[in-house]
């Protein structure tokens, strides 16, 4: 036993003596409806129990450690006095926040279709609160002896549910390459941790070149080579940096155990020969001063366009800059331009600017574009034998649990017990493929607390190769990684961090498998449901209407060059024009679904206007502007009473500058804004995560959806009408209509001085001599409903 403890926590190993050993394998359950306190928090009950039973059990834990300890709070304490007072403070207070709580913003609703967020899992909320009242601190060992063995079972289970392979400690011990997550504060923290390993990855082989010419201790390997990324052999002493900077991934991190076990080098002493050469002891000035003008231009990372703002906050907390993050424009579907990128990346290989890292993003913050990652890793091979190098990292922050859709479940298959097929779809052919390369990237971003539907804070970071978390610690590295110990806080950039986060996803991950009938099933619905979604704003303007709908994502005819109207029409009368029964059982109309929309589920679209001759309005700044005033009616105030809003929407910018010409131009073509200059297009956008069918036997929240819709761009078009009379009143474009103004305007209308000395009468609420745009709108209408001025005489 005492050996036990000197060496604890291999995740599948020996360390529990006695009860169940917690493991995530197996097949897991099955229904959503047992997953969510539900829209009208039908698990009340179910919760509120396993609640109680939570508070029950940790207190009998408490009671049993040394029960012959005195007790302090004794029920005589309990009446006194400043105990009452204190306990109906404790009620009293918890009353009001639990009112100023209301406040909050409604996730669990269908009627919400704004941010990432969503309902939490139940099993994630209990995991939370049970392991809560243990507190347990993830940073060390000491302070989370269940729950950092937790956070290393949920990291093999994350890895595998992104595709690399959690091999054998056997195997492990015979060199087979293993991978390693660790939960983080969300997915800022997990990106900046990839570019900060991938920065000290790219230094490292120049570090050790210095090393090995200074330090006695490491005189032994003096000779030691490697192969450089176009294939050559060479000693590491006789490499130039450039080569040096653009050795293969695994290469460099094979590096320290190939001094142990071709050398016998011990860790200890890499460790602290090496300390006094890395760029993590020296910093990226010393460094670069040591090696003087053997290092080439200053290292770049590429990101697409559609970046988290993350990765230039890496750059600036890691001494890159942010300058140095430079943007790939994106093609007219949002994903990273391959043609670009590779543009960019030959540009460096002939300046000789070393490259850390291309960041594929999985799923992309406002879109949920799924870059071409595919073909980044086919580019890197190529650019390899050219002699340039660098790692890779997918940020899946938002779409990573998409991959569960593609992992089969583990264990018996379960009986199906439903009639017909399922209200769900996969991923699109150009996504799956994408998916299917993930396991290939050097390092992953996933975010339980997103797509996981798990309470914050809980990112994560996955390296396919567990010797890539050596590159950030301060601490000699485990040669082989399958010891597994129990040390996960000191590879990442946070301090105390909550033990109970992991224990929310390990519970999540037990009950709702990552796999295709657990988190696959929830993104399967969520996925029809935002591909439905997407077929209603195509299909909800009629040619009567005075708006139209432009969805960022193209129509799959309009990418081929195929037949747009016929698949317009296809889409109306085949998907959109369907219930759901009919729909599932339209095998053609199945297989365009998961075609059509978004890469994953964020929608974004914008609206514009026809002027009453039915002409599209040409002008992008009206278009924005109508946008805003639909997202001001469709987001919460800080403050508003909830209950008062119907439906709830997120907007962005989208803008020339970030996106690059190539998706403005298009998307402006398709809004029919072209003429106008303008380059930054408002959006509004939709997250749809919820699993539950639209459509129920008392009404479609489809149907409820678009009339919310419908209601905004209605009440806003008038809106924007009235802004539209005020500026061509104010016609010397001051911002305010003086009474000469208004005069000139309403008598070329031919109305009589005395109708206009009432408008502004009403207008002119605080008598200043001019009407403000706030006034004016506020008494035009009152003024037109009493008819004391028909518009458009
Ligand atoms: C693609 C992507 N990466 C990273 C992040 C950052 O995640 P977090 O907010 O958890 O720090 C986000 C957040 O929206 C994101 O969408």
């Amino acid at each position: 036993m005492s050996g036990e403890k000197s060496r604890p926590g291999k995740p599948n190993g020996k360390y529990f003596g006695f009860g169940e050993r917690p493991f995530l394998k197996g097949a897991g359950t099955r229904s959503p409806e047992a997953w969510f306190l539900g829209t009208k928090a039908e698990n009340a009950d179910e919760l509120e129990k396993l609640i109680v039973e939570a508070i029950r059990d940790h207190s009998f834990w408490r009671r049993n450690f040394h029960p012959q300890d005195p007790t302090h709070i004794t029920e005589q304490a309990k009446r006194h006095p400043s105990y009452l007072h204190a306990m109906d403070s404790l009620k009293d207070n918890l009353r009001s926040l639990m009112s100023f709580l209301k406040k909050s913003v409604p996730f669990f609703s269908g009627r919400y279709q704004g941010h990432m967020n969503w309902d939490t899992s139940l099993p994630s909320i209990l995991g939370y609160f049970a392991a809560m009242l243990y507190n347990p601190n993830n940073v060390a060992f000491e302070g989370s002896t269940s729950t950092t063995i937790l956070e290393m079972i949920v990291g093999d289970d994350l890895c595998r549910m992104l595709g690399y392979t959690v091999p054998e400690d056997d195997d492990v011990a015979k060199g087979i390459v293993r991978p390693w997550g660790h939960i983080t504060s969300g997915g800022t923290v997990a990106n900046i941790e990839a570019i900060w390993s991938a920065r000290n990855l790219k230094f490292y082989p120049l570090s050790l070149r210095e090393a090995l010419k200074a330090e006695p201790s490491l005189s032994t390997a003096r000779d030691i080579e490697v192969n450089t990324c176009d294939g050559r052999r060479a000693p590491i002493a006789t490499l130039d940096a450039w080569s040096l900077l653009n050795l293969k991934v695994d290469d460099v991190l094979a590096l320290p155990a190939r001094l142990t076990e071709e050398y016998g080098i011990s860790s200890d002493t890499i460790t602290k020969a090496m300390s006094g050469h890395s760029l993590q002891h020296l910093g990226m000035q010393e460094l670069c001063r040591r090696c003087g003008a053997d290092v080439p231009a200053s290292p770049v990372l590429f990101v697409p366009a559609t970046k988290h703002y993350s990765f230039p906050k890496a750059a600036a907390v890691l001494g890159i800059g942010s300058a140095h993050v430079i943007d790939v424009p994106v093609d007219c579907d949002a994903r990273m331009s391959l043609a670009a990128l590779e543009k960019m990346l030959r540009d460096c290989l002939e300046e000789r600017r070393p490259v850390y890292t291309v960041v594929a993003v999985i799923g992309s913050t406002e879109e949920s574009a799924v870059d071409p990652l595919k073909g980044v890793l086919e580019l890197r091979n190529k650019l390899q034998k050219e002699g340039l190098s660098f790692t890779v990292h997918a940020d899946a922050a938002w779409g990573g649990y998409f991959a569960s859709i593609l992992r089969p479940d583990e264990g018996p298959r379960p009986r199906d017990e439903r009639a017909g097929p399922a209200p769900e779809i996969g991923m699109s052919g150009y996504v799956t493929s994408q998916f299917s390369a993930l396991g290939r990237a050097d390092s992953i971003t996933v975010d339980p607390h997103k797509s996981g539907y798990i309470p914050y804070p809980a990112g994560a970071l996955c390296y396919r190769n567990s010797a890539m978390r050596d590159m950030v610690t301060f601490k000699a590295p485990y040669i082989v990684h399958g010891e597994a110990e129990p040390n996960v806080g000191i590879y990442g950039l946070e301090g105390s961090k909550p033990g109970a986060a992991v224990a929310a996803v390990y519970l999540s991950h037990k009950v709702i498998r990552p796999t295709r009938s657990g988190y696959g099933q929830i993104h399967r619905r969520a996925l029809f449901n935002c591909k439905r979604f997407y077929a209603r704003l195509l299909s909800m303007a009629v040619p009567e209407d005075r708006f139209v709908i432009v969805p960022v994502p193209r129509l799959p005819a309009e990418v081929t060059g195929g037949e747009v109207e016929a698949e317009l029409r296809f889409i109306r009368e085949r998907i959109d024009g369907r219930s759901v029964d009919e729909l599932l059982s339209d095998p053609e109309a199945m297989a365009l679904l998961p075609e059509i929309g978004p890469d994953q589920n964020i929608l974004t679209y914008a609206v514009n206007f026809k002027h009453p001759d039915g002409s599209l309005n040409t002008n992008l700044d009206l278009a924005n502007r109508l946008n805003k005033a639909i997202y001001d009616r469709l987001s919460l105030d800080p403050g508003d009473d909830i209950y008062g809003y119907r439906m709830i929407v997120s907007t962005t910018d989208l803008s020339e500058e970030h996106y690059g010409r190539v998706f403005i131009d298009d998307y402006k073509r398709r809004l029919g804004v072209s003429s106008s200059s303008g380059t930054t297009v408002t959006v509004l956008r939709s997250t749809t995560m919820e699993p539950w069918i639209l459509e129920t036997p008392e009404g479609s929240m489809l149907d409820v959806l678009e009339n919310e819709l419908r209601d905004a761009i209605f009440k806003s078009m008038m809106r924007d009408s009235m802004f539209q009379i005020f500026e061509e009143i104010d016609t010397n474009r001051d911002g305010v209509l003086d009474v000469a103004e208004v005069m000139a305007k309403f008598r070329e209308k031919g109305y009589a001085d005395v109708e206009i000395d009432e408008f502004l009468r009403l207008c002119d609420i605080d008598r200043s001599g001019t009407v403000t745009m706030d006034e004016f709108l506020g008494a035009f209408s009152q003024f037109v409903a009493k008819g004391a001025l028909t518009v458009g005489r």
